[in-house]
């Protein structure tokens, strides 16, 4: 309820700057709970240099089950990858859409400035990592690769809303 009513005021990430802890990009020895870039499916194929251009960017936020990071209509400021946990996206035609650990989220509202499309809830416990808005172009430059992969993701959710709203016509 605490994150519910900061959420409200979309004050969530500004009273949390303090929990958002930096990441690791390099394989040196880490202490529990640090995240190793290396790792995360979507920058496994960087290199040294852009690993640790991503770690001066990405910080990891914790949140417990049932914590709202986007509100639909809200403006939206962070971009977020899943390390841990499952996330449920309320979206307007048939169930919510659960996303998991190396999917993310938030990317829409940072590509083209319009507010949250969808209501996002933690749906377990999860470890995210979050990149504010603006080091998201910085991030796309530094990684070129990760154009492609929104580019693929978005198409595939468009197909998946289609089709979902398709079978809800028929019932
Ligand atoms: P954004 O609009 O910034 O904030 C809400 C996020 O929910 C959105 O970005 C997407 O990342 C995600 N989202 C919206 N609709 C869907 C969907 N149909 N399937 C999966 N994720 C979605």
């Amino acid at each position: 309820m605490e994150f519910l009513s900061r959420m409200m005021d979309r004050s969530i990430f500004r009273d949390a700057r303090d929990r958002l802890e930096p990441v690791l990009s390099g394989s040196a020895g880490r202490r529990e709970g640090e995240v190793r870039l290396k790792e995360v499916p979507i920058f496994e194929g960087c290199s040294q240099r852009q690993l640790r251009s991503v770690a001066r960017i990405a910080r990891v936020f914790e949140a417990p089950a049932g914590t709202v990071l986007t509100r639909v209509g809200d403006p939206g400021d962070e971009f977020f990858l899943i390390l841990d946990g499952t996330v449920s996206v309320d979206v307007s035609a048939g169930r919510p859409v659960l996303l998991r650990p190396g999917e993310f989220f938030g990317e829409m509202s940072l590509l083209d400035g319009d507010p949250r499309s969808a209501t996002v809830v933690t749906a377990t416990p999860v470890r995210l990592l979050v990149i504010h808005r603006v080091n998201f172009s910085f991030l796309r430059r530094e990684v070129p690769e990760l154009t492609q992969i929104l580019l693929v993701t978005l198409s595939r959710r468009v197909r998946q809303a289609e089709a979902r709203a398709e079978r809800m016509g028929e019932r």
